[in-house]
């Protein structure tokens, strides 16, 4: 337990599950107040009860879709009247299925833009009227496949570039206001429903953790930890930037797959 965030409050979309929940179990070890949106009463609910152990009891869990606007003001505005100013939005909300372009409705495509782009828009949109000015973090949990084609993911890798697109354009209208606008680029994660996703086997797993740098897949907590420097007063002039924590996956070809594999070779 540290306390470094007490009295401070933080607001998570998306936070019932998976990353966004272990960046809300960093700050409440760190003892920040928590609110946590997502769209299942009962996943919310659990998670928040879990934030309140932590923490002391200061969590609240409300189901909102980050698709509905006014829903998303109404759990901000509920954060703010319960504990005050919110000094740090993560906006984590997600969907993700693997289909090909030729295998996605015009529906398939919109749903996942929709959650991830427009709903990022939604959650730091609305979230302005309640933070702290100045001082207050925003930062989007955007991936690799924004900055990186990538087979059957059309739809996240626009999504997901429109998202740093987005951070950026923010950082430079509510940097006046002492808002900073970032966004983190996490690798592959253990434990999370995208990467159940997006590697099904174990020959799959083995294949990705072959491209990190590191061999590894990250953990949440690795995650947690670059939010709560993003939202430290060490960051105070980081403004804008799409800080990957991703082991050097989004650096190139770590397998060295395109040179017979070269990269792969171990280092003792
Ligand atoms: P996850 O556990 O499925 O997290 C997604 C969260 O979003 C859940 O809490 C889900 O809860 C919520 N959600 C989904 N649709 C929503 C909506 N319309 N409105 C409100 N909440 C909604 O997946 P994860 O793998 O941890 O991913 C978390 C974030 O990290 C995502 O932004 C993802 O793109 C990013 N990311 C993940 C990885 C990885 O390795 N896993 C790598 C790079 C980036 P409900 O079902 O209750 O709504
Ligand atoms: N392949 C192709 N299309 C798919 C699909 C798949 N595997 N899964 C869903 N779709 C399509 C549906 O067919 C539908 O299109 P249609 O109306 O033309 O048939 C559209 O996507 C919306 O599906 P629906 O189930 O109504 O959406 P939802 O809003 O209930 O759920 C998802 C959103 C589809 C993204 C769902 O996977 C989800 O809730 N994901 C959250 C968890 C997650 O993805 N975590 C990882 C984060 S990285």
């Amino acid at each position: 337990m540290g306390n470094s965030q007490a009295g401070k409050t933080l607001f998570v979309a998306g936070g019932s599950s998976g990353i966004n929940l272990g960046i809300a179990r960093c700050f409440a070890r760190e003892g920040a107040n928590v609110a946590l949106i997502s769209r299942s009463p009962e996943k919310i609910a659990i998670a928040a009860a879990e934030i309140a152990e932590i923490n002391g009891g200061r969590a609240i869990g409300i189901a909102a879709d980050v698709r509905d606007y006014a829903a998303v003001e109404a759990a901000l505005k509920a954060t703010h009247d319960k504990f005050g100013d919110i000094d740090t939005v993560i906006s984590g909300a997600a969907g993700n299925f693997v289909a090909p372009a030729l295998g996605m409705s015009a529906n398939g495509f919109k749903t996942v833009v929709d959650i991830d782009l427009i709903g990022t828009f939604n959650v730091l949109r609305a979230s302005f009227a309640f933070l702290r000015k100045p001082g207050a973090s925003l930062i989007s949990i955007t991936a690799g496949q924004a900055t990186r084609a990538s087979m059957f993911q059309a739809h996240v890798c626009a999504a997901k570039a429109g998202i740093n697109m987005l951070t950026q354009c923010l950082a430079l209208e509510w940097g006046p206001a002492g808002v900073r606008v970032n966004a983190i680029s996490p690798g592959p994660i253990a434990d999370t429903e995208g990467m159940a996703r997006l590697a099904t086997t174990p020959e799959a797993e083995a294949r990705v953790k072959a491209r990190v740098p590191m061999r590894r897949y990250g953990t949440k907590d690795e995650i947690g930890e670059a939010a709560l420097f993003l939202s430290s007063d060490a960051a105070r002039y980081i403004n804008g930037a799409i800080l990957p924590v991703d082991g050097g996956s989004g650096c190139g070809d770590g397998a060295g797959d395109a040179l017979g594999n070269f990269g792969a070779a171990s280092y003792s």
